[in-house]
Parts: C-alpha cells; structure tokens; sequence
C-alpha cells in the first residue's frame, strides 16, 4: 500500500525516516519468479522466513536485507547499525559452509521455505563467518545453551549471508487472515481512526489481569492500544498463537472499548534475548505507527536469565534516540487488600496480600481444566485457554 506522506507520518516517523518495502508486484514479480529457476537455491527455516517477511513489509526498516558484516558487527558490539542508528538484534541469514560455497558473491538467490514455496529473492553481496560465543554473550548475555534463543544460535549454519532481498510472496498466515496488517496498513488504520498517539503491546502470552492493568493506565494517556502478539515461532511450552488470539479477542470484546484497540499479528520468531528483544520490538512498533511501547516486568525475558527491570534500564539509555516513548511499568498483581489491581508505586500491602502466579503454575492449571483465579485472569480468557490446551 503506497501512502501519502501526511497519512505515512500521522503518529510517527519510521526508524530512518522511510517505510521500506521490498515486495515485489505485477510483471516484475512474474519475470522474476520466472528469473528464479535458474539461481541457486536457498531453504529457510521459520525463524529466517519470518525475518524476510518482516525485512520485506518494512517492519524491520530501515534494513533492505540481511545484515553484511559491518553492520552485524556494529549491531552486536554497540547495538547500532553501521549508519549509527540504534539497532539490537543482528538480522541474519545463516547458512551451512558447505551451502556458502555453492554460492558466490554477485549471485541472485532464490529463498524458499521448508514448504518448497519461493519467497523472495536474496542479492548476495557478502557470506562472512562469526562468533558464536561472542553472538550469544553480547546478545542473549549468556552462552548457556539451555536458553532457548541461544540454543538456536548453536543450532544455525556457521555462515552468514548478506544483502538486499525482494519479497515475492508472505507467508499466509490464513488462520489470523482478519488480523493480518503491514505497517503501512496500520498506519492507514491510525490515520482513519483519528488516533494520533497509539501505545503498542508485545505478548507472547495470553492477556491475563496485569497485562490487561498496564494496557489500560497506559490508554488512560493514549489515543489507542495496538494489541500486536507475537505469533512466530516461540518455545514448545509457550502456549500456541491460535489459542492465544482467540483468547485476545476474548478479552477485547469483554474488557475493552471497540473504539480505543485494534488486535493485529507481529509474525516474527521470539528470540527471548530480554532488553535487547525490548529494543528490537520498540523499534518495530515504531515502524508499525506506535508512538509509545510498554515495557513491563522482565520483558522478553525467559527463566532466570535477566533482571526484573534490565529491559527498563537498557532500553531508557537509548529511548531518545528511538524517538519511541517508552511507557515502564511495575511488577503489576492483584491485591486483596485493595480489591484491585496495583503495583508496589500504587499498594502498601504486604506480598502476603498480592497473588501471585508463575507461568509454569498457570499453564499446569489450564491444562488440568482447572480455572483460574478470577483475579489473575478473566474468566472468558481461561475457557478459551482450557478449552484450547485441551485439545492440543
Ligand atoms: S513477552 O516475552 O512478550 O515480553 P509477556 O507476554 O509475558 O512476555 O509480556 C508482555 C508485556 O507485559 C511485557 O512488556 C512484560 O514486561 C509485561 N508484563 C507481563 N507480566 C507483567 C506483570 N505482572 N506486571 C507488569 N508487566 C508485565
């Protein structure tokens, strides 16, 4: 979708300042497909496709490509791109050694999915090696292999490829197709509906009470809140995107003013990597039309690997140079007390008096059948949880 500038720039600029979009339409899409069947071939697993995807709608610009050298080293050693704008996450398509030698730099490679489909076109430009030590420390801050996002990093191809790509087809992600928007679609959206400040919400989870407190005192301050899950691919115990979105329209429907939300997918891999994860969803939230990002208690986080508020910290060291406000949050719970939701900034209770239940705990009790506490998660959202547990 090609949109005016005024509509482009409603709530705010991209990060660059330009949406990227490297899809390819019409007749240039036939003949490059056409084009395809003589290059050399490439299959990328679901992390590295939704990567592409995301490279491709612009939700990942200003990248054009997967990441060169220059880059992934800046990105890795001080978290910006080589052009000195902020950036987390090395983007990157890796590769077996004894595929990069079947490729030579100035090759056009056709990227397929493990669906044998064709879905884009890769400029190869660079294949360097890397660190892997080094990638998992500097970015996951930990080389312990028990940490899902850096036992991918051990799994993947030790070789790095670099360059612009083109997209030539999505992924279809059919099952959420009425949830389905790129960024320039949601920035039209925020445009339409007048909202000038929209507040943007990462999950990977379904949305219990404290998700839901923190969404609603930020709407206290915003326009609206663009509920935008995490429906890539996340670790076998996480509870599965089509159970989740049925529980998100759940809540919506009970809990929250049609007006003020609109849920939409982010299809990217969860990388569990904590604040730098934090930085790379603002930034994305960013190009999607997000004025302003919440960051709550350990976000992105997994186990005991970060501190409660190490996304917080990080990310305030960089949050003006984002130009995303982002909006911190306090370990949120119920307290019996109050009778309501609160933070320590908000209840002076004793923690004898909040309830408090873990991730762990929570997914043993749905898959039990056993509903949960009212007070830590609405009951339209735990029979959509149950009955969906249930079944897988
Ligand atoms: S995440 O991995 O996608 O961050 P999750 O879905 O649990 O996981 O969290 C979504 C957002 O809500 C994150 O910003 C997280 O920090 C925040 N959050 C989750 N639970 C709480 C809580 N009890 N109190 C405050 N913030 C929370």
């Amino acid at each position: 979708m090609t949109l005016s500038a005024e509509v482009l720039n409603h709530t705010i600029e991209p990060h660059g300042g330009k949406l990227i979009n490297r899809s390819v339409e019409g007749t240039e899409r036939n003949e490059l497909i056409e084009a395809s069947k003589d290059f050399p071939k490439v299959t990328l697993n679901a992390w590295s496709l939704s990567d592409l995807e995301l490279i491709g709608i612009g939700g990942f610009s200003p990248l054009i490509g997967f990441m060169g050298e220059n880059d992934y080293k800046n990105v890795v050693e001080h978290t910006h791109l080589a052009n000195g704008l902020v950036w987390s996450i090395p983007i990157t398509l890796p590769v077996s050694e004894d595929k990069a030698t079947e490729l030579n730099i100035g090759d056009k490679v056709a990227l397929y999915g493990e669906d044998d489909h064709l879905y884009g076109v890769l400029e190869l430009e660079e294949k360097y090696t890397y660190d892997k030590d080094h990638e998992a420390q500097k970015v996951y801050g930990t080389t312990d292999e028990k940490h899902p996002g850096v036992k991918k990093v051990y799994e993947k191809g030790s070789v790095y490829l670099g360059g612009p790509i083109r997209l030539l087809d999505r992924p279809k992600h059919d099952e959420f197709s009425n949830y389905h928007l790129d960024p320039s679609e949601t920035r039209k959206l925020f445009y339409d509906l007048g909202w000038k400040t929209v507040v943007g919400f990462q999950t990977r989870n379904p949305v219990h009470r404290a998700h839901e407190y923190i969404q609603k005192c930020a709407l206290e301050i915003v326009d609206g809140l663009l509920l935008n899950p995490l429906v890539g691919e996340t670790k076998a115990d996480d509870i599965p995107a089509d159970v989740r979105m049925e529980s998100y329209q759940a809540i919506l429907n009970h809990y929250f003013p049609e007006n003020r939300t609109r849920l939409v997918i982010y299809p990217a891999a969860m990388r569990y990597a904590g604040p730098k994860e934090a930085i790379l969803h603002a930034t994305v939230r960013k190009n999607y039309g997000c004025t302003h990002f919440i960051v709550g208690r350990d976000h992105a986080g997994v186990g005991d690997y970060y501190g409660t508020y190490e996304a917080q910290d990080l990310i305030s060291q960089f949050e003006e140079e984002l130009g995303i406000h982002i909006l911190k949050f306090e370990h949120a719970f119920y307290c019996e007390v109050c009778g309501n939701m609160a933070t320590a900034k908000t209840c002076p209770h004793d923690s004898s008096k909040h309830l408090h239940l873990s991730g762990t705990k929570v997914r043993e009790k749905l898959r039990n059948g056993e509903a949960l506490p009212k007070e830590f998660s609405r009951p339209e959202v735990a029979e959509v949880l149950i009955k969906g547990l249930q079944q897988t």
